[in-house]
């Protein structure tokens, strides 16, 4: 039998906390065949209803789950996890400036990151699911400089999947059946969803989703537009944020990640730039990855259109001043 891997949930008593714990404790981010130990973090005022979770999850006497931290202290939720998924953090509140909210979540992520760089099991995988996810995952990356970059990541899968939904949606296919949309930048309505190099397997082969939905004006804005807007659109219809399709999507990106992408397929993972299509070094940018063994690799080679170049460049600028607010915040 395998031995358990150790996955920390922070903000584990939050919304997508709630949806993502159960799935893996059934196999879903690591595998069927894998046990695993929940550590949920959450901060004091919410350690009563972690408390309430826990409870849940010895009650769903799930075969695969052979322990649970639950914990309101930072080392104990940190020691000797094998992947990090760090949901926790401060949300925008009404009249909150936009640095105000910065400065809180860099302080979170920089304490987080100590952390995990003195406790977590070597070679552990970190996603950052709280927003901003990207430039969290940039000051985790920053505020733990013996984890190696290759091994913090955020979540862009989302958008990728909803990109996904979308085309399937439109030409009435299976959404197995669509594959390598892109997801260019940051996870935010800057983000640019490409479907450039989409394809979609037909009962006559892989045929372009460009040739097959025959409507560029819609796969130029609207389409672009809904899965930028999705995030809010979901909020206006359930009065809360989209912590089902978060918590599914943050499963796939550990899963890939962990156990490989399939032969043809790329998904879009936030990662570090290496400067690859001019996108400036030193960003957590999302980009198309295949990954194999453990480790996600950029796709490269992809030709870049006119139009999709200033999409890609729109949102590394966001992304560039996001990094400058959030270091000003370090001052
Ligand atoms: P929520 O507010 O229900 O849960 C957040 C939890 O984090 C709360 O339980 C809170 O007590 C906890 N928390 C706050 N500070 C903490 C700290 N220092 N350490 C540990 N826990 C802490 O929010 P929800 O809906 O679960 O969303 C969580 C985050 O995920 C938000 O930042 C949201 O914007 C983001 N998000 C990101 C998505 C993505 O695709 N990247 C998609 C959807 C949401």
């Amino acid at each position: 039998a395998k031995e358990p891997m150790r996955v920390l949930v922070t903000g584990a008593a939050g919304q997508i906390g709630y949806a993502l714990v159960p799935m893996i404790a059934r196999g879903i981010m690591l595998g069927a065949d894998q046990p695993v130990i929940l550590h949920m973090l959450d901060i004091p005022p919410a350690a009563e209803a972690l408390n309430g979770v826990k409870m849940e999850l010895v009650d769903a006497a799930f075969p695969l789950l052979k322990g649970v931290v639950a914990t309101t202290d930072v080392v104990e939720a940190c020691t000797g996890v094998n992947v990090a998924v760090m949901v926790g953090g401060f949300p925008r509140k009404e009249g909150m400036e936009r640095k105000d909210v910065m400065s809180k979540n860099v302080s979170i992520y920089k304490s987080q990151a100590s952390a995990l760089e003195a406790h977590a099991a070597p070679n552990c995988k970190v996603l950052v699911v709280a927003n901003p996810a990207n430039t969290n995952a940039l000051i985790l990356k920053e505020f733990a400089p013996s984890i190696p970059e290759k091994n913090i990541s955020c979540l862009t899968r989302l958008d990728h999947n909803r990109a996904l939904g979308q085309i399937s949606e439109r030409l009435d296919v299976q959404v197995s059946d669509v594959k390598n949309v892109i997801i260019w930048g940051n996870h935010s309505s800057s983000q640019y969803p490409d479907v450039n190099h989409a394809t979609v397997k037909t009962s006559s082969g892989e045929k372009p989703v460009r040739e097959l939905v025959k409507d560029d004006e819609w796969l130029n804005a609207g389409f672009i537009a809904t899965v930028q807007q999705r995030g809010a659109a979901i909020i206006k219809a359930r009065k809360l944020s989209s912590a089902l399709s978060a918590a599914s999507s943050a499963c796939d990106h550990i899963r890939d990640w962990v156990l490989g992408t399939p032969e043809g397929t790329f998904v879009s993972m936030g990662v570090y730039s290496d400067g690859s299509y001019g996108v400036p070094a030193g960003l957590i940018y999302s980009f198309p990855v295949t990954c194999c063994g453990g480790e996600w690799t950029i796709v490269q080679g992809l030709p870049i259109d006119e139009f999709s170049r200033k999409k890609m460049d729109a949102t590394a600028q966001e992304l560039s001043e996001e990094k400058a607010l959030a270091y000003s915040c370090l001052e």
